[in-house]
């Protein structure tokens, strides 16, 4: 191990230089790194894995982000609306499996359908079990009084990436409109935080033109903002999309699936005991990339429990996986790779990040 390498390790705070030297690290010394921050999620949050099921509602969307594949300009994607039988289908699924967390993602939308719709579907979630899930939402930015309406409803955790910290580069991968304002996505995050909710947010990592520096930003971001969550994966380029036009700029997709393990590992040394998710992009990347992330100091998954007919459909990005992930044959599987992890299943409990109720205690 090289002497710096030692040095940053050991290093009680992590410095804007730290993290690019960590970022940077060749693949005998990364795993090092992988090592260390395995070591620091058993003591502070142990090695456990939490499911999370993820129901993706529906990819009706206002928005234009222009790396995303069900953007709203993009009339090439078929539009879908589960029912709330289907989403209740999905949700007994999860609770039969004892996963006790769910994931509700969609498309954004602001209008009052939908709104009064989601309320009503946490209810209705809350209400059907006597031992009713954990809710995370992620369903983009809203108003103060619908978080707080949909937090009364019962949801607790809500996802809301920031894409990029960096203005700039986040403004280079959004319209330049106020639909798509840098200055908004950090209201609804600290509107989010302010109202209670365990509060997730994250990157895309291996953007058009993002160098180690913008990623080092991002962490120092999460930490300064002291989020309780975070999902981060690799940027995939999806060929119906505006920023298509750069993939000859992109880096190799495996780097960007190393980098992000790196990025990963890295905010576990800085943020010890939140919940840290490993994204379904890597999966598309390897078929067991979100078990690699686990053992780079990931803690949570999110298993697709959308009834399969509609996953072609949130194609968010190229090669987005369409199997179905609530057979028993792929849970058992999944299972074995969390054990060869090192890990093992947090079933039956919510597995709420301990961050959450530390930053509350302070
Ligand atoms: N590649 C990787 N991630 C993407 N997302 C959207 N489009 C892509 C893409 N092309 C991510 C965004 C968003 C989340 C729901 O999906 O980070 O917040």
């Amino acid at each position: 191990m090289t002497n710096r390498l030692t040095e940053v390790l050991s290093k009680k705070d992590l410095n804007k230089d730290d993290i690019i030297f960590l970022l940077g690290l060749n693949l005998q010394n990364q795993e090092i790194l992988f090592k260390k921050a395995y070591e620091i999620k058993d003591k502070y949050v142990g090695r456990k894995t939490y499911f999370r099921g993820l129901i993706e509602l529906s990819n009706i969307c206002n928005k234009d982000c222009l790396y995303c594949g069900i953007r709203h300009s993009n009339k090439d994607t078929k539009r879908y609306n589960l029912t709330d039988d289907e989403v209740l289908r999905a949700v007994k699924y999860a609770l039969d499996k004892r996963w006790s967390s769910i994931v509700i993602q969609a498309g954004e939308l602001t209008n009052s359908t939908f709104t009064n719709r989601i309320t009503s579907l946490i209810k209705k979630i809350k209400s059907f079990s006597s031992n009713p899930p954990g809710i995370t939402l992620s369903l983009g930015e809203q108003s103060e009084e619908i978080f707080q309406e949909w937090f009364d409803a019962g949801a607790h955790r809500y996802l809301l990436r920031i894409e990029s910290s960096t203005k700039s580069l986040y403004e280079q991968i959004h319209p330049k409109n106020e639909l798509h304002s840098f200055e908004n996505r950090l209201e609804n995050l600290n509107r989010l935080q302010k109202l209670d909710y365990q509060t997730g947010t994250g990157v895309m990592i291996g953007l058009p033109s993002q160098t180690l520096e913008h990623l080092a930003d991002d962490l120092i971001f999460m930490r300064d903002f002291d989020i309780d969550m975070c999902g981060m994966g690799p940027y995939i380029e999806h060929k119906d999309t505006p920023l298509y036009q750069y993939k000859n700029l992109l880096i190799p997709i495996e780097d960007r699936f190393r980098l992000s393990l790196k990025m990963i590992a890295i905010l576990r040394i800085m943020m010890k005991d939140i919940n840290i998710a490993s994204s379904t992009a890597l999966q598309t990347i390897h078929t067991h990339g979100r078990e690699l992330a686990l053992m780079a100091g990931a803690n949570v998954i999110m298993p697709n429990i959308t009834p399969v007919k509609y996953h072609e459909n949130y194609a968010l990005y190229k090669g987005k996986p369409t199997i179905s992930e609530e057979t028993d044959e792929y849970v058992q599987d999944l299972e074995r790779h969390i054990h060869a992890a090192g890990d093992t299943v947090g079933y039956g409990v919510w597995g709420d990040p301990v961050h959450y109720f530390t930053r509350k205690a302070k």
